[in-house]
This record gives structure tokens, sequence and C-alpha cells, in this order.
């Protein structure tokens, strides 16, 4: 087996509809109410979720967003590449990593809302990371959009877009 196949097993990774492999570490027993809930969420979501989520070099996480800021948290493996669009178009990359003295960051938060798609940034290498979100992930708070609609909302972004879209 190699490093990959070994993380799968030893943490139990399933595929993530994202592209990627992930396991739900944390769900808390506390649930808010949606009459409580700012945004607009139908029914009720968990205080806070939590996963693991691992990508290899050779896929990518598409582009998709969910209502939730979400925490990413690095643990081990190559640093990742996450690429993040403002619901006004505004692009920007991050390289999360813990080589601190090469600018790369331990923690990211993007911002609920905001277009995001992760990429391994070294070849032939994994990463594996954590993602916290609160209010707690639902997949009704799930949106990945097919390439020629993201394209469309975001035409000068066309390049990075394409890249890392499925159909
Ligand atoms: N649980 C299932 N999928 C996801 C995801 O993409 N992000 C987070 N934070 N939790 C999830």
């Amino acid at each position: 087996m190699n490093k990959v196949e070994t993380i799968i097993r030893a943490l139990d990774l399933s595929p993530h509809p994202e592209g990627g492999y992930f396991k739900e570490t944390y769900r808390s027993v506390g649930e808010i109410k949606e009459s409580s809930l700012c945004g607009d969420y139908k029914g009720s979501r968990n205080y806070s979720t939590c996963i693991y989520f691992l990508l290899t070099s050779d896929n990518f996480s598409a582009f998709h967003r969910i209502k939730q800021d979400e925490i990413w948290h690095f643990y081990d493996g190559s640093p990742i590449r996450l690429h993040v669009i403002t619901p006004e178009g505004y692009y920007s990359n991050h390289i999360i990593g813990r080589n601190i003295m090469e600018c790369e960051i331990p923690q990211f938060v993007v911002t609920g809302g905001c277009w995001f798609a992760a990429e391994v940034v070294d070849m032939n290498a994994h990463s594996l990371v954590g993602c916290t979100v609160s209010p707690g992930f639902s997949f009704e708070d799930f949106e990945l959009k097919p390439r020629k609609e993201l394209v469309s909302l975001f035409p000068q972004l066309e390049e990075v877009i394409a890249r890392l879209t499925h159909e």
C-alpha cells in the first residue's frame, strides 16, 4: 500500500464530491434553530463540525461555496494552494502550510459565500488538512457550479476557473 492509501484507510476517508477524500471527525450534539441562524439556512444546524480532508497532486478540489466561514488547518504533506473568489469577483490565493519562513500559513479562513478551490503545491504529493465550520456543515449549504456557469459569473477569471472546475 502506498502512503496515500495508508492514510485513507487509517483515517477512514471517503471520496468528496468536490475532489479529494474526507471524514467528518466532529459534529456537535448541540443545534442552532433556523430562527436563530443569520443568513438563509433552511432548518437547524449543529453548532460546529470538523473534517479531515486529503488532496493528492493528481486531483484538485473544484470551485465550490458554502454559506459558513470555513477554517482550514494544515496537518501534513505538501503545502496546499487555496484559491478564493469573493462574490464581487475579487480573486486571491493563499498557501496553507507549515513553512512560516516561506510565508506559508498554518490556518486560513475562507469567508462564507466565497467560491474556493484547492490544489497540492508539490508534484507526486498529498496534503492532509482539517476544515472546521460553524454553524455545522450540511450539503444543503454546499454548491458546486459547472465551469460554464462560473466563468459566465467571473469571465475575467476564466483561466483559473477552467483549470479548477469539472465540466
Ligand atoms: N463535511 C462534508 N463536506 C464538507 C466540506 O466540504 N467542508 C466541511 N467543513 N465539512 C464537510
